[in-house]
């Protein structure tokens, strides 16, 4: 018992003298270590304070930078620009050359409104500008005369207006910018006669005739294959739609055994035609020209041999902004800005086609 008794006692006398040592050690390192504990802290909390104050001035300072550079970079010109539709990969070429451009000059500020093909509609987007007090208006209308009036009355209250691609009739408007397509007409004429060696049945898919580029290109076409044997055989307004110009080439293919080339207004019409001539098995037998060239559209079906021949017609987008600029800096423009054309064909593609002018000035 008294055994037990002492190992209890040893026991109990352990169990104190840990609790002592404990005690004593965590007071010690309180001692030692709690002043470096609160200045370590005191540090942390300034430092952080520092930092936030810090990156709280360096976003004000850019703020106010901001809020300065956007002062000087805020658009000075606001141009309204009224595109007749974008369902036409060219359209929405022209409308990118635009933006391309203008992004380049950051006093410019372009609004875009699509008219949906929508002569009335583009009446009414014209207006708007007005209203809205635009400085500058491009539009590219659908038709010449339905937007002839809309067109005169921005002109007249002061307000520039460039006419791109399309025109409008009479004289009221700041200046037109297009390529000339009487002359494409005519280019294409010429290349159609030779290609033929001056004698075939043609299908002229032409695009809207209230649109002055179809009115000139058919003009131009019929000019240069007068005095040939080159026949038209079949015409219809396909309205510059491919769908449109598929459904007329359908009739034409019901209603003629020999076709030998089809001449189209514009590229999607030629496509359009490439396409029902295709599903009658026909296609092999004519050859389709168009008009527009784009790279990722007429050029690219002249490489894959759907096309034999396209001409192009440039989207003067970037050349209108930089027109806008002219009129702004109070510069005297011209009434009119005539654009170049080249053609492209299998031969000449990969030397980035030729010039139209040479079809033009040769005679077969
Ligand atoms: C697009 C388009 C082009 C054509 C131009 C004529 O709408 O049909 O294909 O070259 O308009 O204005």
């Amino acid at each position: 018992m008294d055994e037990i008794a002492f190992i209890k006692n040893i026991i109990s006398i352990g169990k104190v003298e840990f609790r002592r040592r404990i005690t004593f050690f965590s007071s010690k390192l309180l001692r030692n270590f709690f002043p470096t504990f609160v200045v370590a802290s005191l540090v942390f909390i300034s430092l952080t304070l520092f930092v936030f104050s810090a990156s709280c001035k360096a976003k004000k300072a850019e703020s106010i930078k901001e809020a300065r550079t956007g002062e000087a970079a805020k658009p000075l010109y606001t141009i309204g620009m009224s595109q007749c539709n974008l369902g036409e990969p060219w359209r929405v070429q022209m409308n990118l050359d635009i933006k391309n451009e203008a992004e380049k000059h950051p006093e410019l500020r372009v609004i875009f409104k699509d008219a949906q093909n929508d002569s009335l509609r583009q009446q009414a987007q014209i207006e708007e500008f007005i209203n809205a007090g635009v400085d500058l208006i491009i539009v590219s209308p659908k038709e010449a005369a339905p937007l002839t009036a809309a067109v005169a009355a921005a002109y007249e209250k002061g307000i520039p207006v460039i006419v791109l691609d399309r025109r409008v009739l009479g004289d009221k408007y700041t200046c037109f910018i297009g390529a000339d397509n009487k002359k494409i007409g005519y280019a294409a004429g010429r290349w159609i006669v030779e290609r033929l060696k001056g004698k075939g049945k043609v299908v002229e898919l032409k695009g809207l005739m209230t649109s002055t580029p179809g009115q000139d290109r058919h003009t131009g076409f019929r000019e240069a294959i007068k005095g040939s044997e080159v026949e038209v055989i079949f015409e219809a307004d396909m309205k510059w739609l491919e769908p449109q110009a598929r459904q007329e080439m359908e009739s034409a293919l019901a209603r003629f055994s020999q076709i030998d080339l089809v001449y189209a207004h514009n590229d999607p019409g030629a496509h359009g035609a490439y396409l029902a001539a295709k599903a009658a098995g026909r296609e092999k037998e004519m050859i389709f020209v168009g008009i527009d060239a784009l790279p990722h559209e007429g050029q690219m079906y002249v490489r894959q041999g759907i096309l034999e021949a396209s001409f192009e017609y440039p989207t003067g987008g970037r050349e209108a902004i930089l027109l806008a600029l002219e009129i702004f800096q109070r510069k005297q423009v011209p009434k009119e800005i005539v654009l170049t054309s080249r053609y492209f064909t299998r031969e000449n593609i990969n030397q980035g086609g030729e010039s139209i002018e040479k079809l033009v000035a040769v005679k077969f």
